[in-house]
């Protein structure tokens, strides 16, 4: 929680954390340097205003009293119902509604957002296509950044997102959305693991089995328009479900591996899905860790089945087993349980990733620590880690296109660049 410090000596700014590093990104009107609590909160913009900007922003006023003051989106209706939706949240926490200035709409609405000097922190919630570029543009506006992953698409742009960290090193927080790291079973289990509960570890298995996720027709709209309302279901837009979705089992691999895999090889097709758009309806791969870990891999997302994500890693003392919801336990030498209780709601997959079980605080978790590390001026720096986990998803995605076993190495020497070919200018 924000600490309401409208009763001390210390400027708006400082509250901030922003009195040394970054002075110079910062503009304080005089009038907001003491008062309310309104006035202390970090003023969060959101920049892509769908169902996980919703989430996490909704999030971010209910955990931590951050104002949601600026909305930005490519499409009119989109910004029309979250300026209602956020309205609604913002009175339920005395905050005022979103001023009418601070709604931007078109191709030009992220530059808009950005200059305004009403928000502190933006909130990247668009398609991963855009991530690269719109995390930059935010950067060099001197806003914090919370940037939903993955942070890129391709080689390119994941490189091109170490170059944008660096830049924001000391002067701005930049955070990426694998909330998963905060969650605290997940987090209580790899720091047994890595404390040696399992022993030596010998192999893995992550895997993500998701249902089709349903989106509208928008019987009206041009191909291009279908294509960015339902980007998710496009190979370009979205990087394919390995990128886009799975990554986050793949970021629970590095975390626990502590590095990112050398080579992949493996499988994807698309057979059972039958939407407009391209992207795969399964991958089947093994990674190949330091130390010669293997991880088996396995995706899905088509029809109705049920919803299950999780990892399990195997060594000499034990094993694990750990899921997105109430199973999660180590077997062996060492056991644990996290003791999440019965399972309430097993098998639900949430678009706008709202699980139940062991995720039950992982956004409130990461949504504080955004914050604090803002007030506190200690910046977070997540853009080399956000690439190397898209990285890492790339390096699966290129070994199942092509069949091939794919290395880090030969990777890293990719110049290919996903490109939608649309143009926004349409959509102004
Ligand atoms: N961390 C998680 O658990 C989690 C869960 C769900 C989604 N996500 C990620 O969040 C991001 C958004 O996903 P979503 O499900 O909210 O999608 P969404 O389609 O519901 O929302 C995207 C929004 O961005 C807008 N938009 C599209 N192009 C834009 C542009 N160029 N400029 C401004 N606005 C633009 C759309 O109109 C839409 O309102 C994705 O990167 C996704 O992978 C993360």
């Amino acid at each position: 929680m924000i600490k309401d410090r409208s009763d001390s000596k210390l400027g708006r700014r400082e509250f901030l954390g922003t009195a040394v590093a970054a002075a110079a990104f910062m503009i304080v009107k005089p009038e907001a340097v003491r008062g309310t609590a309104a006035n202390s909160a970090v003023r969060l913009g959101v920049l892509g205003c769908g169902g996980r900007g919703t989430e996490v922003a909704g999030g971010f006023i209910n955990n931590t009293g951050t104002r949601v003051v600026a909305l930005a989106d490519l499409f009119a209706d989109q910004l029309a119902t979250a300026e209602n939706n956020f309205n609604k949240q913002l009175a339920t926490k005395g905050f005022p509604t979103i001023d009418k200035t601070q709604l931007f709409k078109g191709p030009k609405a992220y530059e808009e957002i950005i200059a305004s000097k009403e928000v502190d922190a933006i909130l990247i919630t668009t398609p991963p296509y855009f991530h690269p570029h719109h995390l930059e543009a935010v950067v060099a506006g001197g806003k914090h950044a919370y940037c939903e992953k993955p942070v890129a698409i391709d080689v390119p742009g994941a490189k091109h997102v170490v170059e944008i960290g660096k830049k924001a090193e000391g002067k701005v927080s930049l955070t990426v959305g694998f909330q998963i790291r905060k969650a605290p079973p997940f987090v209580e289990l790899v720091r047994r693991i890595q404390g040696g509960a399992l022993g030596k570890l010998g192999c893995g298995l992550a895997y993500y089995y998701c249902p089709h996720i349903d989106r509208r027709d928008w019987p009206n709209a041009s191909a291009d328009e279908k294509r960015l309302r339902n980007w998710v279901w496009d190979r370009t837009i979205s990087g394919d479900i390995i990128v886009e979705q799975n990554i986050h089992v793949i970021d629970i691999c590095n975390w626990t591996l502590q590095g990112h895999p050398t080579k992949a090889v493996g499988a994807a097709s698309r057979k059972l899905r039958d939407d407009a758009g391209n992207c795969s309806d399964n991958f089947n791969l093994v990674f190949t860790y330091p130390n010669d870990v293997q991880v088996s891999f396995g995706s899905t997302q088509f029809d109705k089945h049920e919803f299950d994500a999780a990892v399990r890693f195997f060594g000499t003392r034990g094993s694990c087993e750990a899921h997105y919801d109430h199973r999660m336990h180590i077997s062996g030498a060492e056991p644990w349980d996290a003791g999440l209780g019965a399972m309430q709601q097993g098998g639900q997959f949430s678009a706008a990733g709202k699980f139940s079980g062991a995720l039950d605080q992982a956004d409130s978790e990461k949504q504080k620590s955004f914050v604090e590390s803002i007030t506190s001026g200690k910046f977070l720096n997540d853009a080399a880690l956000g690439a190397d986990s898209a990285l890492s998803a790339i390096l699966g995605r290129t070994a199942a296109y092509t069949g091939k076993t794919i290395t880090w190495d030969k990777l890293m020497k990719s110049k290919e660049v996903l490109d939608p070919k649309i143009d926004l200018n349409k959509f102004a």
